[in-house]
């Protein structure tokens, strides 16, 4: 008995290390927080319910059964964020960069698929560099799983993603089916490939910023909603905008206490709007006097 104890033990403490003390080392050296420390961040403190910390990797190729670390690059499972219940993945940079394996996928998909059932928000913290080369079609039909839900999961319950890290491949393709994307400027990026493959494969230059990041997407393509300036904040503005949806398609948004009278009147939305349809006028005003 105890020695099970013991292994177990030992499994948690390696779960907790992740790629290990280096590589730790280097997420925060570029600023950026771990996959674990991110979920303190998000939710309520003690609220997280951890599930299938010792799940490994299947994979047999390219040397992988010597590397193996317990919860296979995603911390997922539950808590509550002021209160109520959200499902959570978190990716973890420090093990193969993030990328997604079949079991990694599976973590994902079985939070995904509990949150559709209790009717409960999805909350990606994607910081991944994709499909996991080494395990082929087997991690690209992983996303597979992934991309599926995203679409089941579409209006039923709110999807909100925040990008953590540099994200490439289909760790960019499935935030980008979900419902609110968040960035953190200088640390995170959304691209199809990095610029070292884009380099080998079509010569072009491009740095990761122009290809991917957060002020691209947020000022040129329109892919992300927000841009933050680091981890922290992008976390607690994501505690912020939880509060204002509803938990899922079958619940009421949520209420809170309000001093504006219903019946007040407002007179200068009489005017606020010019007639014509080419004269600009104050969109902040506006939604401010209204909302
Ligand atoms: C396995 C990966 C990986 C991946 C990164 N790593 N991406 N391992 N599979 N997809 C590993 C690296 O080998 C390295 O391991 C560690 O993660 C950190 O990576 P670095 O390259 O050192 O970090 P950085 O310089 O910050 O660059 C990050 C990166 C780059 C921009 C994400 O690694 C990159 O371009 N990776 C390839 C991305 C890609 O092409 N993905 C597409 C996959 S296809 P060590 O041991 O050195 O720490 C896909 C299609 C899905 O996703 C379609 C579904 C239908």
């Amino acid at each position: 008995m105890s020695s099970t104890i013991e292994e177990l033990e030992r499994r948690r403490a390696a779960a907790r290390l992740g790629g290990g003390q280096k590589r730790i080392d280097a997420q925060h050296a570029k600023g950026k927080l771990t996959a674990r420390e991110r979920v303190e961040v998000l939710l309520d403190e003690g609220s997280f319910e951890e599930l299938d910390m010792y799940v490994e990797h299947n994979c047999v190729d390219f040397g992988m059964p010597e590397q193996v670390v317990p919860g296979d690059g995603v911390v997922t499972g539950s808590g509550t964020i002021n209160g109520r219940l959200v499902f959570v993945f978190s990716q973890d940079f420090t093990v193969f960069g993030g990328s997604l394996s079949e079991r990694h996928a599976q973590k994902i998909c079985k939070i995904m698929d509990m949150a559709m059932k209790v009717g409960a928000p999805v909350i990606g913290l994607n910081d991944s560099g994709g499909a996991r080369i080494q395990e082929g079609v087997a991690s690209l039909a992983g996303y597979a799983e992934v991309f599926q839900r995203n679409v089941l999961a579409s209006g039923v319950v709110p999807q909100l993603s925040l990008i953590m890290g540099p994200c490439a491949g289909g760790a960019v393709y499935s935030p980008a089916m979900t419902d609110f994307i968040f960035m953190v400027k200088d640390s995170s990026y959304m691209f199809v490939t990095g610029p070292d493959v884009v380099k080998t494969v079509t010569n072009e230059i491009v740095t990761q910023e122009d290809l991917g990041g957060a002020v691209t997407h947020t000022t040129k393509s329109g892919v992300a909603d927000m841009a933050f300036e680091n981890d922290i904040e992008a976390l607690l503005a994501a505690r912020d905008f939880v509060d204002f949806l509803p938990a899922s398609n079958r619940e009421p948004v949520p209420e809170r206490p309000c001093e504006d009278p219903w019946d007040r009147l407002e007179d200068s939305l009489d005017t606020l709007i010019p007639p014509s349809a080419n004269q600009p006028y104050d969109m902040h005003e506006l939604i401010r006097k209204t909302v």
